[in-house]
């Protein structure tokens, strides 16, 4: 008789594939930031659809039925992405809640700084365990958790940052802030695939 638990995770893994899209590459982010300089106004909307593009690797990092490869994929996908959206909106939006007057505001920056810590420092622990070469339980254990943190932190922000933000931001800064984002991405995204690209495609188990 199958267990239950295996056929509970046979089934949402059906789901997720079924929901789930072929996630955009870096490069094609890379060539909507410059587009969104001249469509997308709205900073707010501007920061959910690079949520959107971290969701795509999230669901498959926490999908246990993924494949190792499409896991070790997902990672560096996921990671890069991380780096990109989590240091541009500190840089910009954290910074305005932080200063700002409201202490709501300046609670939100504080508490959403800190979960970035967090996240990075896991980002850390994995690159120093070298997960472009190898695959091992520990970070595919890490790779789960740092992709449930980002996803309880995602839902954290559109539900409650980004409504506080609205609030106490007037619309002449938000504009501000979006262009000085897209800049910073593209900084930030622009060092990452500019440099060399060391990932294997094979996955080495031990
Ligand atoms: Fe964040
Ligand atoms: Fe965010």
């Amino acid at each position: 008789m199958t267990d239950i638990k295996t056929t509970i995770a046979n089934e949402v893994h059906g789901l997720k594939k079924t929901f789930r899209h072929e996630p955009h590459s870096l490069s094609k982010i890379r060539a909507s930031l410059e587009s969104d300089k001249s469509t997308t106004s709205n900073f707010i909307e501007l920061l959910e659809k690079h949520h959107d593009y971290m969701k795509e690797s999230i669901v498959i990092l926490t999908d246990n039925l993924a494949s190792l490869t499409e896991k070790q994929t997902n990672l560096d996908r996921f990671l890069h992405l991380l780096n990109m959206h989590g240091k541009a909106e500190e840089e910009t939006l954290y910074e305005v809640l932080i200063s700002n007057k409201s202490k709501e505001s300046r609670l939100e920056g504080f508490c959403g700084k800190e979960e970035h810590d967090h996240v990075f420092l896991i980002s850390k622990e994995l690159q120093s365990l070298n997960y472009k070469a190898h695959w091992t339980d520990e970070i595919e254990a890490k790779a789960k958790v740092i992709a449930s943190l980002c996803a309880n932190h995602i839902k954290e922000e559109e539900g409650v940052m980004y409504h506080v933000a609205k609030k106490n931001i007037s619309d002449q800064e938000m504009q501000k802030l979006s262009e000085l984002y897209l800049s910073k991405c593209a900084v930030y995204i622009n060092e990452m695939l500019d440099a060399p690209r060391k990932f294997e495609s094979s996955v080495v188990y031990h």
